[in-house]
């Protein structure tokens, strides 16, 4: 069927070409959480270096919940939108708070907490524990709207949900985190923004917007 072709092609080409990433060590919902925050408006390259330092000097949930405001500011200072990592020690003192220190595997729980948007919380929730749960942000909808030729508008904020509806259908029950992270790798390494390398797509025979020749003209933006 397409969507056991979909899997099976995503995953086979994930595994066999994913990048070893510092995130990617253990799955640790703390510092899978710390990734995605960083990763929000940050380059990989540029978040690697930030996120080594961060975990090392705050290497567990607690060790951030405990620690003074001003060294968090700090050991964020070069990464910008300050405000993601005042929301992520908000949160984390919640976890701490009010769910044992655990980060909660409940998408409603998780996704109160504060700076976890759906995004984060659908990472966190697929990557960390294995739930089958969208992920979706704008590389997911890049990669999504040319394979499956989905003209909407992604500028506009309930565009999302069409994606995540997609994601529900197609994601791997089984490995629900090669699932996400295989888009989002595809996005990076092969489904670029600009002059997507098609001939080396392992998704091209599925790909309807490939076949319809307007993977150039995919996604579909009109701005705000
Ligand atoms: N961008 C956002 N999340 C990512 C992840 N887990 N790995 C690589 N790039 C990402």
């Amino acid at each position: 069927s397409y969507v056991k072709q979909f899997q099976q092609s995503l995953l086979n080409w994930y595994s066999e070409n994913k990048r070893t990433l510092p995130w990617r060590l253990n799955q640790d919902p703390y510092r899978v959480w710390v990734s995605e925050i960083m990763l929000q408006q940050t380059r990989v390259d540029t978040v690697i270096p930030y996120f080594e330092r961060f975990t090392t000097l705050f290497p567990t949930l607690q060790d951030l919940a405990d620690a003074d405001e001003e060294q968090v500011l700090k050991a964020w200072e070069g990464l910008g939108y300050y405000s993601r990592v005042r929301n992520l020690q908000t949160a984390v003192k919640e976890v701490c708070a009010a769910y044992g220190g655990k980060v909660p595997k409940d998408p409603r729980e998780i996704s109160s907490l504060k700076g976890v948007g759906p995004y984060t919380a659908g990472a966190v929730l697929s990557i960390a524990y294995g739930i089958p749960e969208p992920a979706v942000d704008g590389n997911v909808m890049r990669v999504l709207s040319r394979i499956l030729l989905i003209e909407e508008d992604i500028s506009k904020p309930k565009t999302r949900l069409v994606f995540e509806s997609a994601v529900r259908e197609l994601i791997s029950h089984e490995d629900p985190s090669s699932f996400n992270q295989g888009l989002m790798e595809l996005g990076a390494l092969i489904c670029t923004p600009k002059s997507p390398a098609c001939l080396l797509c392992p998704m091209r025979e599925l790909c309807k917007g490939f076949e319809a020749g307007k993977q150039n003209e995919l996604p579909v933006k009109l701005g705000k």
